[in-house]
């Protein structure tokens, strides 16, 4: 019964009087599949300088209302030691696509991260072959990189001078190199139908994606989307929990997005499928410019904040926190 065509997908996303049995089921597959153990992953957001125009996103390179920032290297190590020594397992390095961090710079960041026994994922665009090899030699363990849409003349529409099958080729190729590979897509983007919501699920499916962070779209004043409506927090959840029904094993996170349409998003969704949280381990003044969509959440805290609030309320919902790398569970 967890193995849903398409046309039952569809049919589970319009049909609202199936949401608590939807959300149930994840829940109970979550539990019996990944346990009750929450995986935080301390996430540097180390550049929001961004060569790419995504209609969606706050970072594209036309959005002059953006005060950029890069932190170098020896900052972004000294982030990431900070949060191994608060007990992270797993860093993420997430940044725009920004061409100052060559492969050289990123090979040495992610060597002297490595020493410190931590699991290490990247989060950095598509790159080539070739660079994505090396990060993997020197220690890289695992890659993000959404789908955004499956639709093709979607992802044409809200990707200018991008190509979807680089983007396919990048997740083929990290999957071939070995890393752990997550993907994802945002829901509520305009134009978007719910059939090429089913597409994406089937993708992640079909992909074995390792983790899948779903989110829904919010509108950005300062590009071409300001006027869009944002997405729908529940369909946003829907998505995520048939995702989990289909992929059992997986790692999924309690995406930020949510908990900006939702105040209490993150443990919703932990709680309909969800098993993993990024925490936000920069310091606060970096925070309000990775502007990404308005209204982000943690932009006032720093990083002993947002770890002490997020424990609470994993705790307070009878879960806990993993000791361990948060690999995907086999
Ligand atoms: N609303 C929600 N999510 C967004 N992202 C980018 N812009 C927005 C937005 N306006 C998501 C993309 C990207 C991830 C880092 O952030 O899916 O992959
Ligand atoms: Fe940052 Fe709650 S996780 S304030």
């Amino acid at each position: 019964m967890n193995e849903f065509s398409k046309k039952e997908i569809i049919d589970i996303l319009n049909d609202e009087s199936q949401n608590e049995w939807l959300f149930a089921l994840a829940d109970k597959i979550r539990k019996e599949n990944v346990g009750d153990e929450v995986h935080l992953r301390g996430l540097i957001e180390f550049s929001n300088i961004c060569k790419c125009q995504c209609k969606y996103c706050g970072l594209r390179s036309p959005n002059k209302n953006l005060d950029r920032y890069r932190i170098l290297p020896d900052e972004i190590i000294l982030y990431a030691k900070k949060a191994v020594d608060m007990g992270y397992k797993t860093i993420v390095l997430q940044s725009g696509e920004d061409e100052f961090y060559t492969k050289d710079t990123m090979c040495n960041i992610i060597n002297k991260i490595k020493e410190m026994d931590v699991a290490l994922t990247l989060s950095i665009g598509e790159k080539s072959y070739e660079e994505y090899k090396a990060f993997k030699d020197v220690g890289a363990d695992r890659y993000l990189i959404r789908i955004e849409t499956t639709d093709k003349n979607l992802y044409k529409k809200m990707h200018p001078n991008m190509d979807f099958d680089n983007r396919l080729r990048c997740l083929k190729d990290l999957k071939k190199l070995g890393y752990e590979v997550g993907t994802g897509c945002l829901v509520g983007l305009p134009e978007q139908t719910v059939e090429s919501l089913a597409d994406d699920i089937l993708f992640f499916k079909e992909i074995n994606a390792d983790m899948v962070g779903i989110g829904p779209f919010i509108s950005h004043p300062d590009t071409p989307l300001k006027d869009a409506k944002n997405g729908n927090f529940t369909l946003a959840l829907k998505v995520m929990a048939l995702t989990r029904i289909l992929l059992k094993n997986i790692n999924i996170p309690a995406t930020t997005a949510m908990e900006t349409l939702n105040p209490n998003g993150r443990i919703i969704a932990l709680q309909s499928g969800a098993n993993v949280v990024m925490p936000n381990v920069t310091s606060t003044e970096y925070r309000a410019k990775y502007e990404i969509y308005p209204n982000k959440i943690c932009i006032n805290e720093n990083p002993s904040q947002c770890r002490g609030c997020i424990e609470g309320k994993i705790k307070s919902i009878g879960r806990s926190i993993s000791k361990d790398y948060g690999f995907r569970k086999k």
